[in-house]
């Protein structure tokens, strides 16, 4: 089955007709690749390195490109794909390992270099030709190889070279195949947004017209048609994922929607209001709130373990989720906002999954058992898209940059054993590190910032007395995609200013810590 008929199965729009598909070998990039495509506004997704031609033809794209990957050619078993598809007449870009796999199956060879690039390189650009269209002579290109394309079929013709690299780009005289052994698709390649659209707009012949507002009214009318006179679940969590899915359905069945939001006594301060004020201030939709709150902690009673503090918070919750839908009558389907990474990273995507795959924390949700019907409106796009997506539909811009909360909530920031009283006080000093980082402008830069109360009590002396208190950690991280992270540089001036006001403020905490480690190792959340 085509992807884009898989998508109208999950009640959703043929997303584009100018598409693009990326054939996965293991790069780290394919995802950027594709978003990268995407903002040229040609609708683009990724799929297995070894997809069939027949395969390929139910996608109709309008071009291919092969993506990097961590083997190399010659090795038994590297990642090839189906030769067939370079005599489809679709142009293809193969890039690094993408262009040697290329290069290889239409007569060429392929080496390890005794000179591996890694890093900058300048690229001088041999011959003229439409990829390199607008370029300078000579532009800084981004390498990460240890092959490279040694010699060429007598068909193909070098476009560009390095000092190391020979054949750093290439054209086949006959077919549409392109290749470039740097990776356009990374910042740190300055001109590779022009290279990437000259092959889809001069090569591919994309005119671009692959849009949110577009695919908002397209996903729209779909979602209606599929419903019918039926009724919708969707679960609220405050999460900008869920609101835009929430926002869709609204727009699309507006009163045969009903939104259910669990309380499950682990958000963060006043987060059930502010969720009750968004959801009520832009829609008018039958909401359910489940107070879960004394369940939930009841649960958590004991408890330290944190696999097993997150295994007892997802059967509670599925709990007071199952007894709230079953009290709605005739609903049919469930909503839920599962996004592009989740589907590839838990190899969901109907042609198959990534090269690297890791199964994510958001995936999952809510068991087949309910017995609805999935309707996932989101499972074409990125989180930046969805944001992009939520201004669109007229979400306020708090909600639409909300950072993300994890499904078990604070009871994972609250290391060991969860109590209501600790709650209370991770509230408090959570509150104060967003409100301090919103309030010195760096809360969109951020990806991630919050409070975890350390299971630990230090001495401190207030006044003239001794105290022994709780120390908290102020978490903030920068990160693209949240599998990798950075800490957040973060002025020490803003740092001294949320300690001052925890310590201050924060009745029961004597010291603040700030966590300075980067994921890998660590992760971002601490249990
Ligand atoms: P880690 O801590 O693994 O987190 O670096 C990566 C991202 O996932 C979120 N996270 C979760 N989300 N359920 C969720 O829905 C979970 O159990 C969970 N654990 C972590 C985390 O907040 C970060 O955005």
């Amino acid at each position: 089955m085509s992807t884009a008929a898989a998508s109208l199965d999950k009640g959703q729009a043929r997303v584009a007709d100018e598409r693009v598909l990326v054939l996965d070998f293991g790069s780290q990039y394919a995802q950027l690749i594709t978003r990268r495509v995407r903002e040229q506004n040609v609708y683009c997704e990724i799929v297995r390195h070894d997809i069939t031609v027949e395969q390929v033809r139910n996608h109709s794209p309008r071009g291919l490109i092969l993506s990097g990957g961590p083997s190399s050619v010659y090795e038994d078993g590297a990642p090839k794909c189906d030769p067939g598809i370079f005599d489809m007449g679709i142009p293809v870009l193969g890039i690094c390992y993408g262009m040697q796999v290329a290069c290889e199956a239409l007569g060429g060879k392929v080496e390890n270099t005794p000179s591996r690039e890694y890093g900058r390189a300048q690229v001088e650009v041999t011959s003229d030709s439409d990829l390199f269209t607008g370029l300078p002579h000579e532009t800084e290109v981004w390498m990460s190889h240890g092959d490279q394309v040694a010699q060429v079929a007598a068909e193909f013709m070098p476009l560009a070279k390095t000092r190391t690299c020979p054949i750093a780009a290439v054209k086949h005289s006959s077919l549409p195949v392109y290749g470039l052994q740097f990776h356009p698709e990374v910042t740190h390649t300055p001109l590779g947004g022009m290279l990437l659209k000259n092959f889809l707009t001069a090569i591919c012949e994309c005119t671009g017209t692959w849009t949110l507002g577009n695919f908002a009214k397209e996903t729209i009318a779909a979602i209606r048609e599929r419903v019918g006179k039926d009724r919708v679940i969707c679960g609220l969590s405050g999460g900008v994922d869920s609101s835009v899915t929430a926002a869709l359905l609204y727009k699309a069945i507006g009163p045969q929607l009903s939104c259910i939001l669990v309380d499950n006594g682990l958000l963060r301060k006043d987060e059930q209001a502010a969720v009750l004020s968004e959801f009520t201030d832009h829609f008018r939709a039958d909401l359910h709130i489940v107070d879960g709150e004394e369940r939930f902690l009841a649960a958590l009673k004991g408890i330290d373990e944190p696999q097993e503090k997150r295994r007892r918070i997802g059967h509670a919750f599925i709990e007071c989720f199952k007894e709230e839908a079953t009290k709605i009558k005739d609903a049919k389907y469930l909503a839920q906002g599962t996004l592009y990474p989740d589907v590839i990273e838990s190899g969901a995507a109907p042609d198959g999954p990534a090269a690297t795959i890791k199964l994510h924390h958001n995936v999952g949700g809510l068991p087949e058992e309910l017995g609805f019907d999935l309707i996932e409106p989101l499972r074409d796009l990125f989180k930046d898209e969805v944001r992009r997506l939520g201004t669109e539909l007229g979400l306020p811009e708090d909600l639409v940059w909300r950072h993300p909360f994890p499904g078990p909530g604070l009871a994972v920031r609250c290391l060991g054993e969860v109590t209501r009283e600790k709650l209370e006080v991770l509230r408090e000093a959570d509150s104060i590190v967003v409100g301090e980082i919103k309030s010195a402008g760096l809360y969109r830069q951020t990806s991630q910032a919050f409070a975890v109360l350390l299971p630990v009590q230090s001495v401190g002396v207030m006044g003239d007395a001794r105290t022994y208190e709780n120390a908290v950690a102020v978490r903030c991280v920068d990160t693209a995609d949240f599998m990798t992270a950075d800490w957040s540089h973060l002025p020490h001036e803003l740092l001294a200013q949320i300690s001052t006001r925890i310590i201050n403020e924060v009745k029961g905490v004597n010291r603040v810590c700030y966590d300075i480690s980067s994921k890998p190792p660590a992760t971002i959340e601490w249990e």
